[in-house]
């Protein structure tokens, strides 16, 4: 059984995060959707882990071998955890690349059983990034292109309830 877990913040989950998904669910026979629950007070996130979990599984709900579940600590105990072996993590260009190899090469040395596998999103996800869409929505701007349904939802509640 190939089981693949795709970790990340995902605050919020993008059109790229989704493509990635997809890909993966296509290759591999199950694969974990992890959403960083804190990894430290300095990080603030945008949505609750609770909340990121519900737009990705609203957003994935027609992918069958696809769950959504959440993690702390260490990436590299977490596999050993699920019993998982493939980390799956996008990439989007070179100036990823330094910073995921860095990991990848980390996550070896903690969990030597854990592989690392880049799967690049579709071209026009490329320039997309969750910090960027919260740029764009926090002035105003229209992300409906960029992001799912569900989190489109969710960032115009995030500034309704501001708002109001
Ligand atoms: O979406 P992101 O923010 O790029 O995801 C980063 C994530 C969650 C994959 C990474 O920060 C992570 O794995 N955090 C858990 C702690 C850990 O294991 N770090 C890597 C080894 S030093």
């Amino acid at each position: 059984m190939m089981h693949a877990v795709y970790p990340g913040s995902f605050d919020p989950f993008t059109n790229g995060h989704l493509d990635v998904v997809r890909r993966a669910s296509r290759l591999f026979d199950k694969v974990t959707v992890a959403v960083l629950y804190n990894p430290d007070k300095l990080k603030s996130f945008m949505f609750s882990v609770g909340e990121r979990m519900q737009i990705i599984s609203e957003a994935v709900a027609d992918l069958e071998n696809v769950e959504v579940d959440t993690f702390d600590g260490l990436l590299a105990d977490y596999m050993r955890h699920k019993g998982a072996r493939i980390i799956v993590k996008g990439l989007r260009a070179v100036s990823d690349y330094e910073y995921e190899l860095q990991m990848a090469h980390l996550n070896r040395q903690l969990n030597p059983d854990a592989e690392t596998l880049f799967i690049m999103a579709a071209t026009r996800w490329s320039f997309i990034s969750s910090s960027m869409v919260k740029e764009i929505a926090r002035h105003g701007g229209d992300v409906s292109r960029f992001v799912p349904e569900p989190t489109l939802r969710a960032l115009r509640a995030h500034y309704e309830n501001r708002e109001g």
